[in-house]
């Protein structure tokens, strides 16, 4: 027997049919979604690579069952650009070689704006790497990962701010 389920994805709505209500949010963004910008890497809730928003928090979408989210907001990697614009993490990210071979570097975007979000971290490196603990780079791209959310941090804390950024 199939369910019905809806979810709001980077803006768009879209209902999906589900006969397995075993279906992680993992697999349907990747599978039934075909947005693949979101990774799996463990599947077991151990890397982060499969880190996306729902409803304004950071999950890891492999150990999340679709259907428990059925009405959430999603966001994912490929929401985050405004057409051709980088979001700021994403600049920073690039700015700061946050990345390598750039497996890890979608879920370690998403959870950058997550934590950036979150507001708990101020400007203290060693908070951003606790905040960031939850995915791992297995190019060790972290002194850059840790960098570029501090400046991002600042370039969005000044944008909420009205100053030029
Ligand atoms: S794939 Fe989800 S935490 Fe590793
Ligand atoms: S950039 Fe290669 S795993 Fe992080």
């Amino acid at each position: 027997m199939s369910t019905s389920m809806t979810l709001t994805v980077n803006g768009v709505k879209k209902t999906v049919e589900l006969d397995d209500p075993r279906v992680t949010l993992l697999d349907l963004l990747r599978e039934r979604l075909h947005l693949t910008g979101t990774k799996k890497g463990c599947d077991r809730g151990q890397c982060g690579a499969c880190t996306v928003i729902v409803d304004g928090r950071r999950v890891n979408s492999c150990l999340a069952l679709a259907i428990s989210h059925d009405g959430a907001d999603v966001l994912t990697i490929e929401g985050v650009a405004q057409g051709d614009r980088l979001h700021p993490v994403q600049e920073a990210f690039i700015a700061h070689d946050g990345l390598q071979c750039g497996f890890c570097t979608p879920g370690q975007i998403m959870s950058a704006i997550g934590l950036i979000q979150e507001g708990q971290t101020g400007d203290d490196p060693e908070r951003v790497r606790e905040g960031m603990s939850g995915n791992l780079c297995r190019c060790s791209a972290y002194k850059g990962i840790t960098e570029a959310v501090l400046e991002a941090q600042k370039v969005l804390g000044a944008a909420s701010r009205g100053e030029a950024a």
